[in-house]
């Protein structure tokens, strides 16, 4: 099942299959060196930050899933200079002559002494899937033309690429990896985004102009296909001693989600459907402990998803509940203890994290049979279990972690400290292949990868019939 490529003449590919077969029991902690001087961040006056030209042109254009299904869209943007307009004009590729027009509202927020541009958000419904749209945005002389494909209906055997990006942040790296994900010949349909955006909070007082670039840096891929959006640390901004007292500020005015649609009371958790996928967005850095909103949700959340519907459930967190790197090691425990065996119990297929800038695989495990008294607390192999992803690796101007617990546990199935993306592509309801692709590779190269086969219709298969 597993694959190990990469840059690799024949000796070194038969040293690295020696490697894998010595290793079997535990995991891989590759070898690949990369050059880890630590990248900055574009400057201000990139070809990726460019303003668009035209009076007040809108900028920072991007979508995300506007509904349940998938047959929302919400269209946001930013005019620098006056609110213009909120409306978006769009219509479908094969009908030119029905124009269609959805009305959308205009915010503006203030963070310690900056000010933002007119942020607009319009949610377009129902939409036909599987259907190419154009749109547009702006007034008078500069509109501003984009489009995107809508998903197919969800259906158990819709076939549907995911790409997986975590940690992007403004630097040379992070253009890398962008350009990586844009030129992998396995088209991504749909950005899974693992949290940590911007990065603006490095910058003194959170300098919120680099919200603004970043915005403008990700739109040549984001107004095309939608991200889904996960909350990280660093989108939650929260400076008392600057006046700004509210988590998560910038964030929740610029990236709007449709949480209202799966019933959740706050925009930091939701999920969505798309094709065969159910996505579930959980929050790392919002209370998740018993009793709390996000627990109760969570709770009336997993027992309604369909497998027959949608046979892949994925879950989406910004802190790894496994991680073997020494940097943010054991972050996640105590959302782990919360909700890991819920994750066991309804056979959640992989889970995917940021926050440790590295890649990491894990092996199929579970630790929930501790009791306190039972001394039962080490990772145990255990088929109902998700496969857990780290890919924090975008690119942001922290730089690389290299640190890893020694030995490597034997949780952990594959470690890299590498840029790169990740492409979850759904075959069908038995069957999807993941891959992690590093920046340094050519495009096509698979560093990692690994067939999965669905939890829910694997155990289906595996059961006595009586029993079915
Ligand atoms: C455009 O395509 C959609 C979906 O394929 C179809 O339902 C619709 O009838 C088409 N409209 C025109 C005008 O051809
Ligand atoms: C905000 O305050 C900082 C620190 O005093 C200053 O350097 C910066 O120029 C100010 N920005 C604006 C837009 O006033
Ligand atoms: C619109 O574009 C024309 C031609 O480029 C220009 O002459 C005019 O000043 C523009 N109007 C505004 C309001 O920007
Ligand atoms: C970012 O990447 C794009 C696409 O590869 C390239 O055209 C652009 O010049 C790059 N910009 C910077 C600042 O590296
Ligand atoms: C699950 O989805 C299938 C396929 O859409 C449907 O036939 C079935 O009734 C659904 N089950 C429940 C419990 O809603
Ligand atoms: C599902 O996809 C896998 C991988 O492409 C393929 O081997 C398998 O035959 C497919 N199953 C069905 C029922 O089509
Ligand atoms: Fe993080």
């Amino acid at each position: 099942m597993r694959k190990v490529t990469g840059r690799l003449n024949s000796a070194g590919l038969v040293r690295m299959l020696l490697v894998v077969l010595e290793v079997c029991e535990g995991g891989i902690t590759s070898s690949y060196v990369r050059n880890d001087d630590l990248s900055l961040d574009m400057p201000l006056d990139s070809d990726v930050f460019q303003v668009p030209p035209g009076y007040n042109a809108p900028q920072q254009v991007h979508i995300t899933q506007g509904d349940h299904e998938g047959r929302g869209v919400i269209v946001s943007w930013v005019t620098p200079e006056e609110p213009g307009s909120s409306t978006v004009l769009y219509w479908a590729e094969n009908n030119t002559n029905l124009k269609n027009q959805a009305q959308g509202t205009l915010l503006t927020y203030h963070y310690f002494n900056y000010t933002s541009g007119y942020i607009h958000h319009c949610t377009i419904h129902n939409l036909e899937f599987d259907t190419k749209y154009y749109y547009e945005v702006g007034i008078g002389n500069t509109t501003r033309q984009f489009w995107f494909t809508t998903p197919p209906g969800v259906g158990p055997d819709v076939a549907y690429t995911f790409g997986l990006i975590g940690d992007l942040g403004q630097t040379h790296d992070s253009n890398r990896t962008l350009t990586h994900y844009e030129l992998n010949p396995t088209k991504g349909q749909t950005v899974l985004f693992v949290g940590d955006l911007s990065y603006a909070d490095d910058y003194p007082f959170h300098d919120n102009n680099r919200w603004d670039t970043w915005g403008r840096f990700t739109e040549r891929n984001a107004a095309y296909q939608p991200w889904i959006w996960t909350a990280g640390n660093h989108e939650i901004d929260f400076v008392p001693e600057l006046g700004e007292s509210k988590p998560f500020k910038p964030y929740t005015n610029r990236y709007f989600v449709p949480y209202e649609a799966s019933h959740s009371t706050s925009p930091l958790w939701y999920s969505i459907k798309r094709a065969s996928a159910y996505i579930i967005v959980l929050s790392s850095y919002s209370a998740y402990g018993k009793y709390t909103p996000q627990y109760k949700w969570l709770e009336k959340e997993l027992p309604k998803v369909n497998r027959t519907e949608t046979p892949w459930l994925i879950v989406l967190m910004h802190s790894p509940l496994y991680n073997s790197y020494a940097h943010h090691y054991m972050e996640g425990e105590s959302m782990r203890v919360m909700y890991e065996q819920w994750f066991v119990k309804y056979k959640v297929d992989i889970i995917f994290a940021g926050h440790v800038h590295a890649y990491e695989r894990s092996e199929r495990i579970s630790n929930i049979a501790y009791n306190i008294v039972n001394g039962l607390c080490s990772p145990v192999s255990d088929q109902s279990a998700p496969v857990y992803i780290t890919i924090g690796d975008g690119g942001n101007l922290e730089g690389l972690v290299t640190e890893m617990t020694e030995p490597q546990p034997s949780y952990s199935a594959f470690r890299e400290a590498s840029f790169g993306h990740g492409i979850f592509d759904i075959k069908n309801r038995s069957h999807a292949f993941f891959s992690w692709h590093r920046n340094q590779d050519g495009y096509a190269v698979e560093a990692d990868s690994l067939w999965l086969k669905n939890r829910y219709w694997k155990s289906l298969e595996e059961q006595p019939l009586a029993t079915i």
